[in-house]
This record gives structure tokens, C-alpha cells and sequence, in this order.
């Protein structure tokens, strides 16, 4: 059996992280993927993709309704290999670390955390006040993986999806997902400098 993963967006700034990654396991064809998005994940993602409900709807494998607290996934008896939340808002945040499961994405999370399941919050706030600060403290004691989705400027993005696909690569890693060709890896400083030389030459 294909393994399952459950793919939430929440209405944090970074919409597209969470599509691209759909879009990212939809080509590897590794996992079965399972889409929780919130309200506000829905209006982020018109706001800043122009994108509808359905265009997120159909990367995704099965999608659930954030209402519905007694779908698949909010039971630990389904199993899956994880959760990523990207982007994760502050308020998902606050409901993950305390135990706050008043919607499926929160409850899901919460199972994640019950059942010791790999769980990884793309968590998205600048900056940040004590509140946030100590729910990912909170969420990293209990196991979460809290992943804010920084650049990685020592690979130099050329573009947003530079960034993005980096975030998204490093996702994949945090579960095993072999993605060659999404983002490139760094192989030590040596290398680095010997392909800029390389680059001068040409
Ligand atoms: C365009 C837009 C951008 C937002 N960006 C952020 C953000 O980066 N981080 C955050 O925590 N909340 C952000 N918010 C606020 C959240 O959407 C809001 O707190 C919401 O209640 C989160 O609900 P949810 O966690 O159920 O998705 C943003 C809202 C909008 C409309």
C-alpha cells in the first residue's frame, strides 16, 4: 500500500509552499496525499496565488473538509507516515502546542503528536512575539518539527521559487522523500568556490 501523508494549509503568509509541495508529492508519486485547508488557507492562498479551492483541491489525492472533525485522518487508527502544516499560522500554531482540537487540521496535527508520528509546522510569523515563541517551544518538546520557512541564502535563489523549492526540498528530506531534482544540496564550501572558478573560466 502507497503511504499516506496528510498535507494542511493554514491562513499563515506562504500559501504557495503548501502548493508546491502537493504539486512536488503528486510527481514523485511516493505518498498518497491527504489536504486539510483552513478558511483562512483558503483566502491566503486567493489572495496571493489567485488561486480557487478547487485548483489547490486537485493535487491533492483525497481532500478533507476542515469542519469535518470525524474524517480519516482525525482517527490515530489511519495511519499515515506524518503531517506537514505549510504554511502554519500562528493561531494553528497556538491550538498544535496546547492541545486545541477544534478543527480537523488541529485535531490531525494533535493525533500526529498522540500517536509519536513525524509532524512538521512550516510555521510563518515576523517578527515574533513570546506567545509564538513559547508554543514552538511547546510543540518542539511534544515532537513537532517547527520549520519556519527561512531562506537559504548560501544557495543563491534566483527567484521565489528558488526559495520555495529549497523549503520544499528540505520537507521531503524531514521524511525520507528522495527529490533530486527539486533543490540542490549543498556538498561543502570546496565544491562551491571550484564551480564558481569553473563558471569565471567558461
Ligand atoms: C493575507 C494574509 C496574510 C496573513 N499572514 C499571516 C502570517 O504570516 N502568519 C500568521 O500567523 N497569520 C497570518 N495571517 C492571519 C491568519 O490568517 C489568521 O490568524 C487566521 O485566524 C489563521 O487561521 P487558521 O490558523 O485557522 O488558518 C494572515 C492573514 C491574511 C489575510
Amino acid at each position: 500500500m502507497t503511504e499516506r501523508i496528510v498535507v494542511g494549509i493554514s491562513g499563515a503568509s506562504g500559501a504557495v509552499i503548501g502548493v508546491r509541495l502537493l504539486a512536488a508529492l503528486r510527481r514523485l508519486g511516493t505518498h498518497e496525499t491527504h489536504l486539510i485547508v483552513s478558511a483562512s488557507g483558503a483566502v491566503t492562498a486567493a489572495q496571493e496565488l489567485g488561486l480557487t479551492r478547487g485548483d489547490i483541491d486537485r493535487l491533492a489525492d483525497v481532500v478533507h473538509n476542515v469542519r469535518d472533525v470525524g474524517a480519516s485522518v482525525a482517527s490515530g487508527s489511519f495511519l499515515t507516515a506524518g503531517m506537514v502544516i505549510a504554511p502554519c499560522s500562528m493561531k494553528t500554531l497556538a491550538s498544535v502546542a496546547n492541545g486545541f482540537a477544534d478543527n480537523l487540521l488541529t485535531r490531525s496535527a494533535d493525533v500526529m503528536l498522540k500517536e509519536r508520528r513525524r509532524l512538521v509546522l512550516v510555521a510563518r510569523e515576523t517578527p515574533l512575539n513570546l506567545a509564538h515563541l513559547r508554543n514552538m517551544t511547546l510543540a518542539t518538546e511534544m515532537g513537532a518539527i517547527v520549520m519556519p520557512p527561512v531562506p537559504a541564502f548560501y544557495a543563491h535563489p534566483k527567484t521565489i521559487d528558488d526559495v520555495v523549492d529549497h523549503t520544499v526540498g528540505r520537507i521531503l528530506d524531514l521524511f525520507g522523500i528522495e527529490h533530486r531534482e527539486i533543490a540542490r544540496r549543498w556538498s561543502g564550501l570546496a565544491d562551491e568556490f571550484a564551480s564558481r572558478d569553473e563558471g569565471a573560466e567558461q
